[in-house]
């Protein structure tokens, strides 16, 4: 195939991470999983996913952290793409390219983006042409998080977080994402959050009124005091440097700050972008955050880039 033709042929798409706004985990239930009631909030960190017809499958990372993706058959947009090709009876290999923004094992989704990434342009490329509810039960199979990243916005998951329900909610927010050097895996950040829990009854999780009213008044002060994050804990056991990170945002003007997801990034929330700049250099300055980052939310969820790809 000529490099004009892949080109023409290839699909790429942007996929955004999240930011959980509010985690309340529920008991561990027999499939391991544990029952969620969270918020997710899609922020302007992208992954962008590019599939091109190819002799064989594989997959190829570049971006800042792609020396921690795996490139074998465990990669998640591969293991996607080439689900999807299984589903539908498509005999059609790909060369999936992905160029990461997102940190890896950050608790932003990084992995989900890049699935979700792979499911929507496979999708485009084959011209399938699939009805939103049959992706979305693709994705609901591969990742608990891979549905909200086809979703985007704002949204409450429940069950293991793969069923979404919209939000009312207005504004939009200014993020500071203090990224930590070493990821951390979600199944051991899980374990240390039943391990810390012992034997203590865990109520069924619902999404608490107070997150419910600041999004729907879109105060951020609001907003800043109802983030919360049942996995947390957990995640500053593993990291014990978190606390600090997330004491040192706070004290350097944060509105609200939090472990996203099962961490160890920790996102602050300011009130300007001048406050989220202000944030980013006391943070760096101090010493006590290597990598920070800043991002908007709500945005789309993961959509497919117009017109042939530079990337491809
Ligand atoms: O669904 P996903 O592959 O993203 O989940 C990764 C791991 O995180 C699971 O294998 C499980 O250990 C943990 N998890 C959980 N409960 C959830 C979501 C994830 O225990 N609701």
């Amino acid at each position: 195939m000529t490099s004009a033709a892949t080109t023409r042929r290839s699909v790429t798409v942007r996929a955004p991470g999240k930011v959980n706004l509010e985690l309340k985990v529920g008991p561990r239930r027999l499939d391991g999983y544990h029952e969620l009631a969270t918020v997710f909030m899609a922020v302007g960190l992208h992954d962008e996913v590019t599939v091109v017809p190819a002799d064989d499958w594989s997959v190829a990372v570049h971006g800042p952290y792609a020396d921690r993706v795996p490139t074998d058959g465990s990669n998640l947009a591969l293991r996607a793409a080439r689900t999807l090709a299984e589903q539908v009876g498509v005999d059609e290999p790909v060369a999936v390219v992905i160029h990461k923004e997102i940190p890896v094992a950050g608790g932003m989704a990084g992995g989900s983006a890049d699935a979700a990434g792979a499911l929507l342009a496979c999708d485009h490329l084959w011209g399938l042409g699939l009805p939103r509810d049959d992706l979305l039960e693709t994705a609901a199979g591969l990742g608990s998080d891979i549905p909200f990243v086809l979703t985007g916005g704002i949204a409450v998951g429940s069950g293991r977080g793969e069923r979404l329900a919209p939000v009312l909610a207005r504004g939009s927010y200014h993020w500071v994402l203090a990224v930590s050097g070493n990821g951390l895996s979600t199944p051991s950040v899980y374990a240390e959050c039943d391990r810390l829990r012992g034997t203590a009854r865990v109520p069924h999780p619902e999404p608490s009124t107070e997150m419910m009213t600041a999004l729907r008044s879109g105060d951020v002060d609001a907003l800043g005091a109802a983030l919360t994050n049942d996995l947390s804990d957990a995640a500053i056991s593993l990291q014990p440097d978190l606390g600090e990170v997330l004491v040192a945002g706070l004290e350097y003007g944060a509105v609200g700050g939090i472990v996203s997801g099962s961490g160890p990034t920790v996102a602050f929330l300011t009130d300007s972008p001048e406050a989220a700049l202000d944030l980013c250099v006391s943070l760096t300055a101090s010493g006590v955050a290597g990598e920070v980052r800043r991002a908007k939310g709500p945005v789309h969820g993961a959509q497919v880039v117009p017109g042939p790809s530079a990337r491809a």
